[in-house]
């Protein structure tokens, strides 16, 4: 492969994301699961699916969700592992996030049980394995064959009576019997009141949901760990916003927005040029030509967030026209549905509502209240199965009195 044009910066970044001549190219390693979902596909196509898909997103979705959902799923997921004192925590920002992945996508937790939540994260972490082979460190084949594997059991267990449930509502609704509002509002319903329209057989629907549990989760489980880590190390050496961070939600949100600022889901995006044309900086392509968008050398630009671009600082400035965390969510035409969901909306224009501060504050918020802290017998690891710079183990404590040593660390 030649080496594809470099988009650097943030003006030029967020140009080529908007940009219909660039077309997403970055997933190609995985169409087992990835061939013609959201992500992956261009043109009219993808604007007809995120239409039908985009209007689940609306009506208030992501106030709702954090208000009246996340708390019940949060302390639901939490209790158990205050009551063993302690957690991994890419491993529970994955688990407190499968229940959005699942009810965003349609898919029934008939059991409700522990078992069913354990089989539910060990099939989406292998989707997630999938969505970013481009940058694994394993054997490609062996991963297509593993997530092949998982979503044939993923169907049977949970796509196909999710399914099944659906299509008699939707019989319902055509006969009569039931209105609209009685179908669940997820995307397996809106692919299979559109299937006709849109041209989707049984494994298109079953690679777009299985996409959308993985999309709901992976991510937001890295953001989580990586902005806790942040967090802990600035509080370490500010201790006046340590405390005021317990307090101040609209301090702990700046804080995740600054961490998903230095940690974007992939550090650059991929994308292949549908015709010769010129990108913003001069650069000329031809059509097939690669082209490697820099987020995150859009995210730290000294032009745009200020001479310490590349540190963390929750007290950053940036004017008013750019996001605290950067290109982190993706601009333009595959922007992240999940945006407003994890990393909240803050008070809004509306001072008569109460503020958004989004699902990942919320879990920070109360990974702190319950004490949590880096477990000194256990060091975090990186994570080894992938290039990118996450963190495959990363072990607190939680819950309980701090130890002397503990106590005796914190006062130092
Ligand atoms: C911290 C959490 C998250 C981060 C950092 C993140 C990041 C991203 C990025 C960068 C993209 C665009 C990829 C590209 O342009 O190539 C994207 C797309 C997407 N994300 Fe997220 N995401 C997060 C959470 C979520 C959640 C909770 C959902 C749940 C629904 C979600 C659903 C999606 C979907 C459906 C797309 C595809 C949109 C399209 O192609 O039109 N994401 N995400």
């Amino acid at each position: 492969m030649t080496a594809p044009a470099r988009v650097i910066g943030y003006q030029h970044a967020f140009s080529a994301l908007c940009d219909r001549r660039l077309v997403q190219s970055m997933y190609g390693e995985c169409d087992v699961l990835l061939e013609r979902v959201l992500l992956t596909l261009h043109g009219e196509a993808h604007t007809a699916r995120r239409a039908i898909e985009w209007k689940l997103f609306r009506r208030n979705f992501a106030r709702y969700y954090e208000s009246e959902v996340y708390p019940r799923t949060l302390s639901q997921t939490l209790a158990p592992y205050l009551q063993q004192g302690h957690l991994d925590l890419p491993e529970f920002g994955f688990r407190v996030n499968i229940n959005l992945s699942a009810d965003i996508a349609g898919i029934d937790r008939t059991q409700g049980s522990q078992e069913e939540t354990d089989t539910l994260v060990r099939l989406t972490r292998k989707f997630s394995e999938g969505a970013t082979l481009f940058h694994s460190t394993r054997d490609r084949d062996t991963v297509r064959e593993e997530v092949s594997a998982a979503l044939a059991e993923f169907d049977e267990a949970f796509l196909t009576p999710s399914k099944l449930r659906r299509e008699l509502i939707l019989k319902r609704i055509e006969s009569g019997a039931a209105v609209e509002d009685d179908m669940p509002r997820d995307i397996l319903s809106v692919l299979l009141a559109n299937r006709d329209k849109q041209d989707l057989d049984d494994n298109m629907i079953l690679r777009e949901v299985a996409f959308f549990m993985q999309a709901g989760a992976h991510s937001s489980a890295n953001a989580l760990t990586h902005s806790f880590h942040e967090i802990t190390q600035w509080c370490q050496a500010h201790p006046d916003d340590a405390e005021r961070i317990k307090v101040d939600d609209a301090f702990l949100q700046q804080c995740l927005h600054e961490s998903l600022r230095l940690h974007p889901a992939s550090p650059v995006a991929w994308r292949k040029a549908s015709e010769a044309f010129t990108l913003p900086d001069g650069t000329h392509v031809e059509a097939d030509d690669n082209v490697l968008i820099d987020l995150m050398s859009a995210n730290v630009e000294t032009a745009i967030f200020g001479e310490d671009a590349a540190r963390f600082n929750p007290h950053r400035v940036v004017a008013d026209r750019i996001p605290p965390f950067g290109l982190t969510f993706g601009i333009g035409i595959h922007t992240c549905f999940g945006r407003d969901i994890a990393g909240g909306l803050g008070q809004g224009k509306d001072p008569s509502q109460a503020p958004h501060y989004g699902t990942l504050t919320n879990l920070l918020k109360s990974l702190l209240q319950h004490h949590a802290r880096q477990d000194p017998g256990n060091p975090p690891v990186p994570d080894a199965a992938t290039e990118r710079r996450n963190w495959g183990q990363y072990r607190l404590l939680i819950g309980g009195a701090f130890s002397a040593e503990e106590a005796r660390r914190d006062r130092t």
